[in-house]
């Protein structure tokens, strides 16, 4: 698959004009991407692959820092009604589509859904998914998520199933809604794993 270059460029690390991203996002941005080029190598990918999974990483917050104003003015339709700190994936995803001509879907489905989850996840997708939550410089990394980063990219549908659950767990203690893709990604998630 031919890259875009905007595609190339992040996985360099070089992020688009219109980024809204700080300083500490960024770093984020950068472990994230540290994760996913260990994961995608330990998988035997080939070289644009691995340009491909570094580059989701850093594109998957490339807004996490906009006005949620302008996050809302922006958002697909599907989205108008997720609160705002959740909208940053899916217009990035927009923009680089609709703006940018980045035609890679799985890609640009791992962005747009990288807080909620999605049951259509390819490998990329569920792998952003599981290195947003392991990112070893989260201030509230402790062992857990050391051995859970330990066990990939081996083990994933254990990891992504321990990672899903961790966060469904905070929706529910917190009693936030969970939206129908989270919960259909946990199914498909169990079904796999022979437990359905
Ligand atoms: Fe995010
Ligand atoms: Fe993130």
């Amino acid at each position: 698959m031919k890259l875009h270059p905007l595609v190339e460029a992040a996985a360099r690390g070089e992020l688009p004009p219109w980024a809204r991203a700080e300083e500490s996002r960024r770093e984020h941005m950068a472990r994230v991407a540290g994760l996913m080029e260990a994961w995608a190598r330990g998988l035997g990918l080939d070289v644009p692959e691995v340009t491909r999974w570094r580059a989701a990483a850093f594109l998957h917050d490339v807004l996490r820092d906009a006005p949620v104003k302008e996050l809302e003015a922006q958002a697909p339709p599907e989205f108008r009604r997720l609160e705002g700190r959740i909208l940053h994936g899916p217009v990035a995803a927009r923009r680089l589509r609709e703006v940018e001509g980045v035609a890679d879907q799985p890609l640009l489905d791992a962005v747009a859904f990288h807080t909620l989850g999605h049951p259509e996840f390819g490998e990329l997708g569920r792998a952003l998914f599981a290195a947003d939550f392991l990112d070893p410089g989260r201030p509230e990394d402790d062992g857990w998520r050391q051995s859970l980063r330990e066990r990939m990219p081996d083990e994933r549908g254990a990891v992504a199933r321990a990672v899903l659950r961790a966060r469904i767990g905070h929706s529910l203690e917190v009693e936030r809604l969970l939206r129908p893709e989270t919960v259909a990604y946990w199914n498909v998630l169990v079904e796999e794993a022979g437990r359905g």
